[in-house]
């Protein structure tokens, strides 16, 4: 079966996040604007995912789903041949999505008014999710180093007041593409170690990693720290399945997984098994479609950031991992509302804005370019005309 990645197709009108809120939501037209932001793709999945879904409708039923453990073997399967991480079946728990999984570990793992640790600039849902489950975000910026982010643990250790229960890490980062180094991961289980707290490590982007870096595993970086360690993955990024809402929590140990289980059982009786389905046949039979993706993908990101980075003053971070291209106007000597109306209203592109991630996201926007290079090329194009005067 031949993959297009160019193939046009028009998800307007289809109750979609990325294009049909992006009137509502950032007030470009859809009609002639392009949608730059949420993190998804506009490909389609692969065929072991559309063939599920065919043999669904054709059977017609929509019932309780008994999978007699198919999603999580589908899941072991995929970290061992993928990750080299072997995982027992009594170690996962599926959840509806990673965000459920992570506020559910939050909840077992803390109470409210306790602190959680982040590294900002960072996945803007993870402010809100701490802030709706009552507890407390402890920002730790980012510094930049070479161009790209590093965690800084010395000034994290300085700001702590005691409070602190939980680090939320997105591994790889988003935004900004990091793909943290084994040497970064041990360090900050070391921290977590020191300091008592669990270390929830938010894998979604695992798999979308470019061949020039290499992602571990959490719980692989630091085995001897598995007492605290808690990976939420899901397929739903790497195979464009974003709306099956279907992810795992993956915990080593038995004292907190029975933890988190106590809660998890109380809240997720049982999982949905639509999405069940489509992660489980996205996982048995996406691996060459992924193969094929990514390179697509840097070349989309090879051309975008040669694209942004001939405007005077814009710089992308070259990215390790994710479609999520993070660029900075500082360089630009705008301020940060005058940039986003260029973007917004002359090149009508829908992105995300950098503030909404957090202390050191103020100057930078993030521009989501998995779609058909046709519209990467567009978009280029329309952002160098809508910044010429900086020629
Ligand atoms: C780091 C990160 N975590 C979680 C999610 C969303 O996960 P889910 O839709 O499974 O809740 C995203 C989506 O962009 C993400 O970037």
């Amino acid at each position: 079966m031949t993959i297009d990645f160019d193939e046009i197709i028009d998800r307007r009108g289809t109750e979609c996040t990325k294009w049909d809120g992006m009137k509502p939501l950032y007030d470009v037209d859809p009609q002639d604007g392009i949608s730059m932001w949420v993190a998804d793709m506009d490909f389609r999945p692969p065929q072991s995912v559309q063939g599920m879904f065919a043999d669904l409708v054709s059977h017609g039923i929509y019932g309780y789903c008994y999978d007699a453990g198919a999603f999580h073997a589908s899941v072991i399967d995929w970290m061992r041949e993928r990750h080299g991480w072997t995982v027992e079946p009594e170690w996962l728990m599926t959840t509806a999505g990673v965000i459920s999984g992570i506020g559910l570990a939050i909840q077992a793992c803390s109470k409210p008014g306790d602190g959680v640790i982040i590294f900002t600039p960072v996945y803007h849902v993870f402010h809100r999710l701490i802030r709706d489950n009552g507890r407390k975000s402890v920002e730790s910026e980012l510094r930049q180093v070479d161009g790209r982010y590093e965690m800084d643990l010395e000034t994290l250790e300085s700001q702590l007041d005691g409070s602190e229960r939980i680090v939320l890490l997105c591994s790889p980062h988003n935004p900004g593409g990091r793909v943290w180094s084994v040497d970064e991961l041990r360090a900050l289980a070391d921290f977590c170690k020191a300091h008592d707290l669990i270390l929830i490590s938010d894998e979604i982007h695992h798999d979308l990693v470019y061949s020039h870096a290499r992602h571990t595993i959490m719980s692989k970086a630091a085995p001897e720290h598995i007492d605290r360690i808690i990976v939420c993955a899901a397929p739903t990024k790497t195979f464009n399945i974003a709306g099956a809402l279907t992810g795992e929590l993956i915990i080593e140990d038995p004292d907190l997984r029975a933890r988190v289980k106590a809660l998890h059982a109380a809240i997720t009786p049982s999982a949905n098994g639509i999405g069940t389905r489509a992660a489980r046949a996205a996982y048995a039979g996406g691996a060459e479609w992924l193969d094929t993706l990514l390179p697509y993908l840097d070349g989309n990101r090879r051309l975008f950031d040669a694209g942004v980075n001939t405007i005077p003053g814009v710089r992308s971070m070259p990215l390790e991992s994710t479609y999520l291209s993070w660029v900075d106007f500082s360089g630009t000597g705008m301020d940060a509302k005058e940039v986003s109306e260029r973007v917004r209203a002359d090149a009508r592109i829908a992105v995300n804005q950098g503030p909404t991630f957090g202390k050191g996201g103020e100057t930078w926007l993030r521009f989501n370019f998995a779609t058909r290079r046709a519209l990467v090329e567009e978009a280029v194009s329309r952002l160098q005309s809508a910044f010429a005067d900086l020629q």
